[in-house]
């Protein structure tokens, strides 16, 4: 009752407050002020021990006024991005002499001039992201000679004057994402380290662009109109550590790309995201020199072909991504040595077959998750996940599997995950289930079973919690002596948004026998499978 009233009481005073004028302190020396609509009532707000402001506006927007006003320099943060729209008059932010942080997000500002800050100004961090900003200038950059973090992100600039931030000793943080450049026209800034120019209009592009970045750290250009990267992209930014050309028009990945920064010196580069290209091939060491890398993602390019030795030199790769491709044959040995490797995504894919020296002869120790998914595999050899005795995440669904080999399993000791759904399963056999000691997950839906082996009360899957069993011609008995022992255990299985039930349980196939029918040969003679099938 208490809590119901005090929410009452909460509304009450929220619709109350809306149009009226007030500030609150927040915390610390922070204060939020509500239908603010020019700094001159800011001003007469502020008190001594006032550092930072938030302003709220629902009913009118902010304007700033000519006359000087001293008290705004107190402030060291004010963030006008829920103000309902910034109009600024000749004094811009002149007022705010000790301003560290300025937050002008969401403000349709249009434009931002030096004119509307002082000379040497404190500021450090600037937020202009969401505004209407057609260009940025070195006159503005020039009167804020301490910025280390600026966000001209979603804006409509097209031109950014050459050098602009060249003098801004401090700048580490750049974000021009979402905005309309062409060109890249930076210049030069000796300290940054992170640039964003993702989501922009960039069509040709050469690293020398970028020569005068010599601590870039990160670089984002996903989402632009890239073809072609040029070469030698380390011997220009030899710090780089995370390269984002998703989302571009790539269609191939020369071994030229990397070279740099010097015959001797490794590429520092971890992170490498090429997905959503074009690319149709792998080329021989295409990746040799990156032996840093430990995040590639090739997701959703046109992959059909890779060369055996594509991935050579990778000893630090933790993460494969070549989900979405088009590859239906992987060579032997080609992710030989990969000795690092967490995860492996080969989901989404044409794969037939998992040759059994795909992975070498090394064991790898690291790697717990592995997906197949969505493939064409019909068979697996018995010897296909032999390398990777600790896998802990194994996803087969969506391929045309018939039988499940207990000797492929057998060595997987830690498994914990494994799907196995929409494949064309029949059976799953008594001995396959007792080697699943430590698996918590298990979906076997949309397959062709009708029952499984006897499920002994404390010894067959005793980690499991979640299991998906609909879309199978499971006879009712069967389904009945399964779902009892899934209570029993308290394992979930009901997904409640799939067609295959009917209120609480998974549809079956109602039979004449007494009970459970658990022979292959048997089920077939009764034509359980084809009765379902008519469903
Ligand atoms: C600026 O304000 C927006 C909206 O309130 C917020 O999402 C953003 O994080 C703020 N920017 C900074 C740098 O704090
Ligand atoms: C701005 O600061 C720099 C170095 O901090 C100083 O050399 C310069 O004179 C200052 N300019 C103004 C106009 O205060
Ligand atoms: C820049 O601002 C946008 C919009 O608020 C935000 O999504 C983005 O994360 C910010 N960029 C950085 C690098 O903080
Ligand atoms: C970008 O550069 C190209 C080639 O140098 C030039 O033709 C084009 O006009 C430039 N675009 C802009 C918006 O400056
Ligand atoms: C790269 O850019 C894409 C497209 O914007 C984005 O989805 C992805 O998260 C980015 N990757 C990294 C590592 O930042
Ligand atoms: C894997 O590494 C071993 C030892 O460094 C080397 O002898 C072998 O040739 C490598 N195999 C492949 C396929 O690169
Ligand atoms: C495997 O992972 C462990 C623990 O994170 C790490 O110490 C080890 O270096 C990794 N092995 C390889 C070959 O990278």
């Amino acid at each position: 009752m208490l809590s119901i009233s005090v929410l009452a009481l909460l509304v009450f005073c929220g619709v109350q407050t809306k149009a009226i004028q007030e500030c609150e302190h927040v915390e610390h020396q922070s204060y939020v002020c509500r239908e603010i609509e020019n700094f001159e009532q800011l001003s007469q707000y502020i008190e001594e021990d006032w550092q930072s402001v938030n302003i709220v506006n629902e009913h009118t927007d902010i304007e700033n006024d000519n006359s000087p006003l001293p008290k705004l320099s107190k402030l060291h943060a004010l963030d006008l991005s829920q103000s309902g729209g910034l109009t600024l008059g000749r004094n811009g932010f002149r007022d705010f002499s000790s301003l560290q942080r300025l937050n002008l997000s969401h403000c349709q500002l249009e434009e931002l001039r030096g004119k509307h800050f002082v000379n040497n100004a404190t500021l450090v961090n600037l937020d202009v992201s969401d505004n209407d900003l057609l260009r940025i200038d070195r006159s503005l950059m020039r009167q804020m000679p301490n910025l280390v973090y600026a966000n001209f992100s979603s804006n409509s600039i097209a031109h950014v004057e050459l050098d602009a931030f060249k003098n801004l000793n401090h700048l580490i943080l750049l974000d021009l994402h979402t905005n309309e450049q062409e060109n890249i026209t930076i210049g030069s800034n000796a300290n940054l380290r992170y640039l964003s120019i993702g989501n922009n209009n960039v069509r040709d592009f050469q690293w020398c662009r970028l020569r005068g970045l010599p601590q870039l750290y990160e670089l984002h250009l996903d989402s632009n109109w890239l073809e072609v990267l040029d070469m030698g992209i380390f011997y220009v930014l030899p710090q780089l550590r995370v390269l984002n050309v998703s989302n571009n028009n790539i269609y191939e990945i020369q071994r030229q790309l990397f070279v740099g920064p010097g015959p001797d010196v490794d590429p520092l580069l971890q992170l490498l995201d090429y997905s959503s290209n074009n690319v149709d091939f792998l080329e021989d060491y295409v990746f040799n020199r990156l032996h840093h890398l430990e995040t590639l993602n090739l997701r959703l390019n046109q992959i059909s072909k890779i060369s055996p030795t594509a991935f050579r030199g990778l000893t630090n790769l933790q993460s494969l991504q070549l989900q979405g491709n088009k590859i239906n044959h992987l060579p032997d040995e080609v992710f030989a040595n990969l000795t690092a490797l967490r995860m492996l995504d080969l989901s989404k894919n044409n794969i037939r077959q998992l040759g059994t020296n795909v992975f070498g002869s090394y064991i790898l120790k690291n790697l717990s998750a592995f997906y197949l998914s969505h493939n064409d595999i019909e068979q697996l050899h018995p010897l296909a996940f032999s390398s990777m005795p600790f896998l802990q995440e194994l996803r087969l669904s969506r391929n045309k599997l018939t039988a499940l080999d207990i000797r492929m399993f057998a060595p997987l000791r830690r498994l914990r995950v494994l799907t196995v759904s929409e494949n064309r399963l029949v059976e799953i056999e008594d001995d396959l289930l007792n080697t699943f000691d430590k698996l918590t997950d298990l979906e076997i839906n949309n397959n062709r079973l009708t029952f499984l082996p006897t499920l002994k009360e404390q010894l067959v899957l005793p980690l499991l919690r979640h299991i998906r069993i609909e879309g199978n011609p499971w006879q009712c008995l069967c389904l009945d002596e399964l779902t009892s022992w899934l209570h029993a255990r308290l394992v979930s299985y009901a997904a409640t948004a799939s067609a295959y039930y009917s209120g609480r349980k998974p549809l079956c196939i109602v039979t004449p026998m007494e009970q459970c029918l658990r022979d292959l040969q048997a089920v077939r003679e009764h034509g359980i499978v084809e009765s379902y099938e008519h469903i």
